[in-house]
């Protein structure tokens, strides 16, 4: 596409305001910002133009919510072995396979680079990436399969993610496992309908959220593979947490077992006025309520057993059926959102400018928000301390620092639970367990078992358990 071209096109949809930098510009940033022009599909933003004047939906009549039935899966481990073990079958057979969502900008972090090249582990300091290399890595010993690893990331981090695997040798696993996608970026608009620009020669765009992974899944041949594969199943997890457990037995096993087309991993909210999504039934079609959706009365409700009756947050832990996907990129029934944000942008005289309030439209989709258009979901419940650390924040809650105190709590459980003595364990300031040693609790104990006076007495670590 030539300039006279992508004036063309940008001026057809009132957006030649993009080239008002046109002259300063040097052969390489016009080439890039031409190429941007020529990807952007125009009409496709002149359609979610409409979205910005839509009157934000009405909240649900509180009558209509209802909690939907979950299973915890302690009560799978202790009396539903059976569910278990088809987890187990399945996972040798190879029929599940991990989809990463690594795609995000993390600007609440405000890292250099993509979120899994954060070194998070409390002991070694190893980044999100390995944990997760490792975890794959363990798990095919364990099941004696080959895992394949799915991940998008985005425009803006694909070429560093893919060179942080490329500069430690993929962790160990095989390049042919892991498959990086790209997902769509779509520009924002002001209130106006026009495009910001980044840079004198860039169109400010954001990557199109979690949702879109599922187009994203079928335009990068994602699909197609994982059918030649024999995958059936996608363990969805992001990228920012590093206690997750990509391979759940369990859970896998349950959606087996009851041939849901999706199943999400849930876990109590901290407190009523936790603010997370909470996954509800709305009329009977389970959903994710945000928090601000749902009236304070509701929200403080309890049940019959002294809980609170809406009490299942949303971790975005999910086991998405292949077909499924399938089936709603064939139907296209995804629907963006619209979030009005704070945008810098590059004003009219060539400054950078910073907004101290909301500005522009981005629009994005959530993962979750093909969940109404499930015929048979299911929910596991799992402990809260077991899996979620998330590393949101630079720092306070949600930050580096508590998601090492909670991967520092866990092992240090493992260990106790173990039978190491507590006045030792409460003497180590961090442990570190690598999946690599154990994948669970039990397989931990297992391990250790016999071996605790040991390393009690020499207080030293050996490869993949380290304490300090
Ligand atoms: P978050 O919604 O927490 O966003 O993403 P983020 O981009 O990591 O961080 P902030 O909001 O800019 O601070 C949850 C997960 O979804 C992925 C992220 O990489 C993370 O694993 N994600 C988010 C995508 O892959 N694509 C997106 O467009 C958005």
């Amino acid at each position: 596409m030539d300039y006279k071209e992508a004036f063309e096109k940008a001026s057809k949809f009132g957006q030649e305001h993009i080239f008002q930098f046109w002259d300063e510009l040097s052969k390489e940033e016009r080439e890039s910002l031409l190429k941007q022009v020529n990807e952007i599909d125009f009409d496709e933003i002149e359609s979610l133009k409409k979205l910005t004047s839509k009157k934000e939906k009405a909240n649900p009549d509180p009558k209509s919510i209802s909690a939907p039935n979950s299973i915890k899966k302690e009560k799978i481990m202790k009396s539903e072995k059976s569910t278990y073990e088809q987890g187990v079958t399945t996972l040798k057979e190879g029929k599940v396979a991990c989809l990463m969502v690594a795609g995000g900008q993390g600007s609440r972090l405000g890292f250099e680079g993509p979120k899994g090249c954060f070194p998070i582990s409390p002991v070694e300091n190893k980044t999100l990436f390995q944990l997760f290399a490792e975890q794959i890595l363990a798990n095919q010993k364990k099941y004696d399969v080959n895992l394949q690893w799915y991940m998008m990331t985005s425009v803006a981090n694909n070429a560093q993610t893919k060179e942080f695997f490329e500069e430690n040798n993929y962790f160990g696993l095989d390049k042919k496992q892991i498959h990086f996608f790209v997902q769509k970026m779509l520009p924002a608009i002001n209130k106006e309908g026009k495009f910001f620009l980044k840079t004198k020669s860039e169109i400010f765009t954001n990557p199109n959220g979690t949702g879109g992974v599922y187009s994203a899944l079928k335009e990068n041949g994602i699909l197609d593979h994982a059918k030649k594969n024999n995958i059936e199943f996608f363990s969805f997890v992001n990228v920012d947490n590093p206690l997750v457990e990509i391979f759940d037995p369990a859970h896998i096993g349950l959606v087996k077992e009851r041939n849901s087309d999706y199943s999400i991993k849930v876990v109590k909210k901290t407190n009523p006025e936790e603010k997370v999504g909470l996954i509800c039934n709305v009329n009977g079609i389970t959903q994710v309520l945000e928090y601000s959706n749902i009236s304070e009365e509701l929200t403080h409700e309890k049940n019959e057993e002294n809980d609170l009756l809406l009490n299942l947050a949303n971790l975005n832990i999910l086991i998405i059926k292949r077909d499924f996907i399938e089936q709603i990129l064939k139907d296209n029934l995804l629907e963006y959102v619209v979030a009005f944000k704070k945008i810098p942008f590059i004003s009219e005289s060539g400054e950078l400018f910073q907004p101290d309030s909301p500005n522009g439209y981005k629009f994005e989709t959530f993962v979750f928000d093909v969940m109404p258009l499930t015929k048979n979901i299911s929910i596991i419940e799992d402990l809260r301390e077991d899996i979620f650390a998330p590393v949101k924040n630079a720092e306070g809650v949600d930050s580096p620092l508590t998601a090492r105190l909670l991967m520092n709590r866990k092992a240090k459980k493992w260990m106790l639970k173990a039978g190491f003595d507590k006045e030792i364990v409460d003497h180590i300031d961090f442990a570190e367990i690598s999946p690599l040693f154990a994948l669970t609790e039990e397989d931990f104990i297992e391990k250790v078992e016999n071996k605790i006076e040991f390393y009690e007495n020499e207080m030293i670590a050996e490869e993949n358990f380290y304490f300090q």
